[in-house]
């Protein structure tokens, strides 16, 4: 297919190269995009008399016959055009002639791809945004059925407190709601029309950018044409949020392979979500955990590509950026197949209650609700911290916990102590009392849940 830019040059590109040129393998996805954004210029052209109508509605029928001849199958994606936009411009004048070729008129590639982006990403964001709040729900249910079941919470991976295990699936509720919060900030900032930026400079015909805006849904226009044409802050900031998301599914994919081990055995992931050995006949193992954890790095990646290829660049519009869809849209992919198979993974996840309350009575859970104990009646935290933890250390040493410790040798360090102790520090009375705004309690957890809910319905 002949370039159309081919009259500057006495030679065709060479085969490898233009292999390596063409962008249309992964920029054919925006092709909607780009016909929205094509007929909304057109009709700004007719408007600003730039071109006649008779023109323009030649065009925007053309435009509408290509879109769903591609919707439909009928029109296949050229693999030697250069890249989706003059696939579009190509099949036009093909199909409408000399109407076809006015409509680049006032425009450049270069602000082109930048708006088909814009309105790409635009539309999948919302998608992921879904996506996530499904999941938020899903782990929000699964916190209300968990809300009375007693396990343990760790730091350094050391058992620490006793907590509701709702509590703990809540956290990630809370996480997951910043997520869309941080995705709606990215387009916000992303929902304004660069075109009209032209190559670079803008343009001498009396273009009405913010008429063209409008129609596409912006919020207004970009203020600069460099600017417009070479800013992918969007990208980076988009592939910015999914990274933390990621992040997110990742810290709690490890938690669940954690969680679904022999040794740990707090859940078990559905049959359906789980993989066999081609070798050891036991082995369930947490494959689709594993994979979103492994996953994460390659969003990672693509974060890091974008980063790293901007950093560079002179302005205006420079060659490299056109890197910047492979990349963006492979964070946008991943992150949809990751959450479209963690959220029904964790809707059919079954919490061992037993397992999770076992786990809790070993290792010394409620030694800071001993402490607080004394605290309470008048030692200092510190001295009460300090008698609790040489407590301790006599009950590792006789191979008991604190709950069956006897009171006469509890009276040996403190007269503060009374049969009143054993009641205390009984794990439901530990997670029961844990109170404050945000804590471990039940009844705290079923606030979190009232939360989550009342912001979940104002989305
Ligand atoms: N396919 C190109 C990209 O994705 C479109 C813009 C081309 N502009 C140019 N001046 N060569 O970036």
């Amino acid at each position: 297919m002949e370039k159309m830019w081919a009259g500057r040059f006495q030679k065709t590109l060479d085969k490898k190269a233009d292999d390596f040129n063409s962008s249309i393998r992964f920029d054919c996805r925006m092709y909607a995009q780009d016909i929205q954004g094509s007929m909304a210029h057109a009709e700004m052209l007719a408007k600003q008399g730039i071109l006649s109508q008779a023109d323009v509605d030649l065009i925007i029928d053309g435009l509408a016959g290509i879109l769903q001849d591609i919707q439909t199958g009928k029109l296949p994606f050229d693999e030697n055009a250069e890249d989706i936009h003059m696939f579009v411009e190509a099949e036009l004048t093909k199909r409408i002639g000399d109407a076809g070729k006015r409509l680049h008129t006032a425009r450049s590639r270069n602000d082109q791809v930048a708006l088909d982006i814009r309105l790409y990403l635009r539309d999948k964001a919302e998608e992921v945004i879904g996506l996530i709040e499904n999941l938020v729900a899903v782990v929000t249910d699964k916190a209300e059925e968990t809300a009375d079941v007693i396990a343990p919470a760790y730091t350094h991976l050391q058992r620490a407190q006793p907590i509701s295990f709702g509590h703990q699936l809540m956290a990630y509720s809370m996480m997951l709601l910043r997520d869309i919060g941080r995705i709606r900030d990215a387009v916000k900032r992303m929902n304004y029309s660069p075109l009209g930026s032209c190559a670079l400079a803008g343009t001498t015909y009396p273009t009405d950018r913010a008429f063209v805006a409008e129609k596409l849904g912006f919020d207004g226009v970009t203020r600069n044409s460099i600017d417009g044409v070479s800013d992918r802050d969007f990208c980076v900031e988009l592939t910015s949020a999914f990274s933390i998301l990621m992040m997110h599914l990742s810290r709690f994919s490890e938690e669940i392979i954690l969680w679904s081990s022999w040794e740990f055995k707090f859940v078990e992931l559905d049959d359906a979500y789980t993989t066999g050995s081609s070798i050891m006949p036991q082995k369930k193992n947490s494959d689709m955990a594993e994979l979103v954890r492994g996953k994460t790095g390659r969003v990672y990646g693509d974060l890091t590509a974008l980063l790293t290829m901007l950093k560079g660049l002179p302005l205006a519009y420079n060659k490299d950026m056109q890197e910047d869809k492979e990349a963006t849209f492979d964070a946008l992919d991943t992150v949809v197949m990751c959450l479209e198979v963690f959220t029904p993974m964790i809707a059919t996840m079954k919490v061992y209650a037993e397992n999770t309350y076992k786990a809790a009575q070993k290792g010394f859970i409620n030694a800071t609700d001993l402490a607080d104990y004394l605290a309470k009646k008048g030692m200092p935290f510190r001295s009460a911290y300090k008698t609790v933890g040489q407590i301790v250390a006599e009950c590792i040493e006789k191979g008991c916990v604190l709950d069956d410790y006897p009171l006469t040798e509890y009276k040996k360090h403190s007269e503060l102590f009374e049969q009143d102790l054993y009641q205390e520090i009984a794990l439901e009375t530990c997670v029961e009392k844990r109170n404050s705004e945000g804590g471990a309690s039940p009844k705290s957890v079923r606030e979190q849940i009232a939360y989550v809910r009342k912001e979940l319905k104002k989305l």
